[in-house]
């Protein structure tokens, strides 16, 4: 299976800093046929940044798109409309969950979304500090993968990604700590075995990317955590040497 090395730059850089951030990018990052690198920038830097990028060397990805094709959605942008423009879409990150308000039933339109219009779902879980306090990250977990993959059928399911991003590791959490290489396995075993229950053996495929204070100096932990293909890195991918350096970390541990 491929490494994915997702890069999710959230509210920040102008367009044309995000295309001079890209044109570094391209020249600083080897070409790795096995790690499959993406960022995710605003949507107003995504049509430009898809006529500049190589997709032989790396993606786009769309941090939020809307459900519906076209319509009467005032502010709204479709999946139909960013088909073409990027490979793949986080959906459901725990900033839009948990500011934005949106909850596991427009998530699931959202993932039925993407795949309908040829974007690969990120779809992202992960419980809060005090669900895990209170010993409910299981049910957290499970509800949220049945509630998003609710529209996902059988032969969609290969259309998808998984991430488990801890809300309580997010960097810009308050008092965010960084999730222990052990408590990311336990979680992501049960994701695994969660999917298996949904969908049968073809779920052993599903990419499980780990997301939540990520850095060059435990990246290589983190993939090497059993059942973990990927990371998903917020505030480290802002910064050009630190997100290739994660990229040369994954070459290094997956190859
Ligand atoms: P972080 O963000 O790497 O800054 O913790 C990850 C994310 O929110 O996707």
């Amino acid at each position: 299976m491929k490494t994915y090395i997702v890069g999710n730059w959230k509210l920040n850089f102008t367009v044309g800093e995000a295309s001079i951030y890209l044109h570094k990018l391209l020249k600083a990052m080897p070409n790795y046929r096995d790690v499959e690198v993406v960022v995710a920038p605003s949507l107003i830097a995504l049509q430009p940044l898809s006529l500049q990028v190589d997709r032989h060397k790396m993606k786009l990805a769309a941090q939020n798109a809307f459900y519906r094709d076209t319509g009467a959605f005032t502010g709204e942008v479709s999946f139909a409309q960013l088909r073409g423009i990027v490979d793949y879409a986080i959906v459901g990150h725990s900033e839009r969950r948990y500011i934005l308000r949106e909850d596991d039933k427009m998530i699931a339109k959202k993932v039925a979304a993407a795949v309908r219009n040829k974007i690969t779902p990120i779809l992202c879980i992960g419980e809060t500090e005090s669900e895990r306090a209170f010993g409910e990250t299981a049910d957290v977990i499970r509800d949220q993968l049945t509630g998003g993959l609710s529209e996902v059928s059988d032969d969609m399911l290969d259309k998808v990604i998984i991430a488990y991003e801890p809300v309580w590791a997010i960097s810009s959490t308050k008092a965010a700590k960084a999730a222990a290489p052990d408590e990311i396995a336990e979680v992501v075993r049960l994701i695994r075995a969660s999917l298996v229950d949904m969908y049968g053996a073809v779920a052993e495929r599903v990419p499980v990317l780990f997301g939540g204070s990520v850095k060059p100096v435990n990246a290589g932990a983190y993939l090497t955590v059993p059942g973990v293909d990927g990371l998903l890195v917020g505030g480290s991918s802002l910064i050009l040497n630190e997100f290739v350096d994660i990229i040369e970390v994954a070459k290094r541990v997956r190859s």
